[in-house]
């Protein structure tokens, strides 16, 4: 077992590990004399890694955890989590360790929590640190301090915890914990499961049953990862349609094995590419694909796509599969069921490059949600689109494109705003444009999919740093 001091070192390291991947700032995707072919493990899933973080931190006792992602976002999670008193490391097996406090043990960090670009260990840390007597400050990157943290705070205050946020309920916020956690019900104004396990993470430390409701079901990794940990949830069906979420304060969390699924957000990248590229064939091994997060394989079936899911199976407590891709017809254009958006939330970025190369017209609604993400990526989408050649009309929520089912012309620089999935869609583009696309930043790409360029690379693509 390793000592603390060596698993700072080795926290680190995590990070540069994966520097090699990505050494240019800009990246240029062209379209490559091959399909993409081949078998392929994608990088862990970003929700369950920090979940898995911050659980096994308030866990007495050892939780080990494997295929955790070692992305920049939850590496901040990991620092947070040693920095309010828990031992995370990583051993020399490649697995990962946390040695918990247990509920309401948190310590009082010595400095400020700074949590980069992510805004999942922003928001679900503010429940936990809501619902503990202690002071804490985060602050964040000039994307994360744009993001609105009103909606925890909403809540978390109705709870006890007092905050300082600049304007706007924005980044630099002091949280003082609260002294006595009260227990409340909560109906979500928006579909997050972000305050939904913000709420319900503050609610294991207070007294009283806890319960969000939540109109629209958002992804349920909280709820899942919560009960393999021996915590009671529970989860009912309402007679308007919504469903409440409930947890009763002063549980302890017993320690568990977790095992992570690939990320579906990430899978979505290759997937898009096999598509837009007549003639590929690549499979990717043990993808998550809980109903919550799969709507993007739904609305690319619904296009005529030729993807299927082999070999599932449920594995620590999420369904997996290997997904089979075969680019065999064009896509054509669809409406998408507005139902499917919170399970497709992080994807439409890659899913409008897909319904540029359609045949015919996509029309997406309800995508309110996607200004307040890392960038806006509504208006980050349209503009580059229309930067590539698409034609396209934006509404306030709402996205139409259409698809010639040919190749856009592409050949623009691409601003990436600080958002990695921005950046990862626009050199899918690439892959099957005319000319090829130029992004701005490829950095925030290591938030989320640290090997992005090489296993895109190691699928076919001809991905070239510029400077
Ligand atoms: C996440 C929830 C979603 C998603 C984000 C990760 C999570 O955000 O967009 O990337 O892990 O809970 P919202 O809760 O804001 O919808």
């Amino acid at each position: 077992m390793m000592s603390k001091e060596k698993s700072t070192t080795n926290i680190e390291f995590a990070l540069e590990e994966d520097e090699d991947e990505i050494i240019y700032k800009k990246l240029a995707s062209y379209k490559s004399n091959h399909t993409l072919s081949g078998t392929t493990k994608i990088p862990g899933d970003k929700s369950i890694s920090h979940r898995a973080i911050m659980f096994g931190a308030m866990t007495e006792g050892e939780t080990m955890i494997s295929g955790l992602l070692e992305g920049e976002d939850v590496i901040r999670t990991a620092r947070a989590m040693r920095a309010l008193g828990a031992r995370v490391e990583k051993g020399d097996d490649g697995l990962w360790r946390t040695f918990g406090t247990g509920i309401g043990h948190l310590k009082t960090p010595d400095d400020t929590l700074d949590m980069g670009n992510s805004g999942t260990s922003t928001r679900l840390l503010m429940g936990i640190v809501g619902s503990h007597n202690i002071t804490t400050q985060f602050i964040g990157d000039a994307s994360l301090t744009k993001r609105p943290m009103g909606r925890v705070i909403n809540p978390l205050t109705e709870m006890g915890a007092e905050f300082e946020s600049q304007e706007g309920g924005r980044l630099p916020i002091t949280v003082k914990g609260a002294e006595k956690t009260k227990a409340i019900e909560y109906r979500l104004p928006v579909a997050s499961a972000q305050v939904k396990s913000a709420i319900l993470l503050a609610g294991l430390n207070a007294e009283g049953t806890t319960t969000v409701i939540e109109d629209k079901p958002t992804r349920d990794h909280t709820e899942n990862m919560l009960r393999a940990f021996g915590i009671h949830v529970s989860t009912t069906k309402n007679s308007d349609g919504s469903t409440s979420i409930s947890v009763k304060g002063g549980q302890s969390m017993q320690p568990c094995a977790v095992d992570v699924p690939g990320d579906p957000s990430s899978a979505a990248f290759p997937t898009v590419a096999a598509l837009i590229n007549q003639g590929s064939d690549i499979t990717l091994y043990h993808i998550g694909i809980n109903p919550t997060r799969s709507g993007i394989f739904k609305a690319l079936k619904a296009m005529g796509a030729d993807i299927t899911f082999k070999n599932e199976r449920i594995e620590g407590g999420e369904p997996v599969a290997d997904i089979h891709i075969k680019g065999t017809n064009p896509l054509k254009g669809i409406t998408v069921d507005p139902a499917l958006v919170p399970s497709m939330i992080d994807e439409f970025p890659v899913f409008a490059m897909a319904a540029a190369c359609a045949e015919g017209t996509t029309y997406m609604s309800d995508l309110g949600e996607l200004r307040v993400k890392e960038s806006d990526r509504l208006l980050m989408v349209a503009e580059g689109l229309k930067s590539c050649g698409v034609k396209l009309e934006m509404g306030e929520d709402t996205l139409t494109i259409h698809g010639t089912g040919t190749s856009p012309k592409g050949g623009a620089f691409i601003k990436t705003e600080l958002d990695h999935r921005i950046a990862m869609a626009f050199l899918v583009l690439g892959t099957a444009t005319q000319e090829p696309i130029t992004i701005d930043d490829a950095a925030p790409i290591r938030t989320s999919f640290p090997n992005f360029v090489k296993l895109m690379e190691d699928l076919g693509c001809d991905i070239r740093g510029t400077e």
